[in-house]
């Protein structure tokens, strides 16, 4: 058999896995910091939650969904997105009070495959529910802002609009499609049936997008109520000195939102895959899946498209151990073995050869796992010392044993 993953899915190995590592560190701690709780909810779910959560009519829902038939005849769908699943999962809890979710996993989507575009891909997200303040707007658009410059991310632009409320979408509606409606006759088949099932779906079309160019935008159409919220998000990311781009065709590909959405865009990367992350209000969410009316804002981030933006691993994501032990005295494991739990219990980076091969294996096996330094437990164990080579730059001394922890804790750095 064929040792390849499915086509448009990937292993992720070391090395690379020490950038994915670091950066889905990254996440979670800011957003425990922003005091988003983990969730976690199933890889998959009946499929009524995306046919009617992200919307009959979006390409998602449409193309991409991987749906099959359980042994107990339940129509299932492995999760193309998270917002859905946290909405419900939200509802069922019946929690009364705004809650705070944060979370990170692989979702799938029947994709044509390609650099940033994958069968499986990983995306991290934060969901804020039950609350209506256009402050959560700002905070969710921060943290992700806070996220990308966390971990290196350059060349980042910050794209934001509005779709506005149930009100304005009524009246912008009907605009739109009566300008679809006098251009009918230039656009494809798809945008044509689309101008009456779903007009604003006509802008995620690839083969369309340039004759759009004159199209009215939702941000001429707002209620009052839907101007002063942007206006409030606005005023929130200037406050925080957020730099962003307002885009007045920003539709974004799914049914839920009302009034603010947003991008991430990575500008180095191809326009086809270069949005590293996007979302936005869905106050309508809740109760298209039934439930009591819940407004909500949210986010989620690509993390493979964002380890393509980032290219070559940085510099800290090369040292992988702090410490490797060489045993260079047959007689002596044990102590290497008690050397190596002992770095361990201080909180360092530590490993050690267990298949007991030569001196020059396992220094090769120290250079291969990159670790900042090699401890070598030989005869000067004698006399209570290690020879400790820092192995970057060659340089070495020795070391006594009540000083090891403290040495390899300065030489990491
Ligand atoms: P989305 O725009 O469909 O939004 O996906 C968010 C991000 O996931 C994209 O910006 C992109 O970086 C990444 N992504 C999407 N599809 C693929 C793919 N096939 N391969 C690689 N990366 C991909 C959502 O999923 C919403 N749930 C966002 C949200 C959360 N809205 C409110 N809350």
């Amino acid at each position: 058999m064929s040792f390849r993953p499915p086509k448009g899915t990937d292993d992720i190995l070391p090395p690379d896995s020490r950038q994915w590592r670091r950066v889905l560190g990254t996440f979670e701690e800011l957003a425990e910091r922003y005091g988003y709780d983990l969730a976690i909810t199933p890889l998959f779910e009946a499929t009524e939650v995306f046919e009617r959560g992200v919307g009959e009519g979006t390409d998602v829902v449409q193309k991409e969904m991987y749906t099959f038939e359980d042994k107990g005849g339940r129509s299932i769908t492995l999760r193309p997105e998270a917002t859905a699943s946290m909405m419900r999962a939200y509802l069922d809890s019946g929690s009364q009070i705004p809650m705070k979710l944060a979370y990170s996993g692989p979702m799938f989507r029947y994709e044509r495959p390609q650099a940033g575009r994958r069968r499986q891909f990983w995306q991290v997200g934060v969901e804020y529910l039950g609350e209506d303040s256009a402050e959560a707007d700002v905070e969710v658009i921060d943290l992700g802002y806070r996220f990308y410059n966390a971990i290196g991310l350059g060349g980042l632009e910050v794209q934001v609009n509005t779709l506005g409320d149930a009100e304005s979408r009524v009246a912008y509606r009907a605009i739109l499609v009566e300008y679809l409606t006098s251009i009918a006759d230039q656009l494809s088949e798809d945008s044509q049936r689309r101008i009456t099932t779903n007009p604003l779906r006509v802008f995620d079309s690839k083969e369309d997008g340039d004759k759009l160019i004159g199209a009215p935008s939702p941000v001429d159409y707002l209620s009052d109520d839907a101007r002063r919220h942007y206006e409030q998000v606005q005023a929130g990311l200037d406050r925080l000195r957020i730099p962003y781009v307002q885009k007045p065709r920003l539709v974004r590909g799914l049914d839920y939102y009302t009034r603010t959405v947003f991008e991430y865009v990575a500008t180095g990367l191809d326009t086809a895959q270069n949005a590293v992350g996007g979302g936005g209000r869905y106050d309508g969410l809740a109760e298209v899946l039934g439930g009591r009316p819940t407004p909500a804002v949210g986010f989620s981030l690509g993390i493979d498209r964002i380890i393509l933006a980032l290219g070559e691993p940085a510099a800290g994501d090369r040292t992988v151990l702090d410490a490797f032990v060489v045993v260079a005295d047959d007689e002596r494991w044990r102590q290497g073995f008690e050397l190596v739990a002992e770095l361990r219990s201080a909180g360092l980076r530590a490993d050690i050869d267990l298949g007991r091969r030569s001196v020059k294996a396992q220094f090769k096996s120290a250079d291969r796992r990159k670790a900042a330094a090699a401890l070598v437990v030989g005869e000067e164990w004698e006399d209570g010392e290690v020879t400790a080579k820092q192995l970057e730059s060659g340089i070495e001394e020795r070391v006594k044993a009540e000083q090891i922890v403290a040495w390899v804790a300065a030489v990491r750095g």
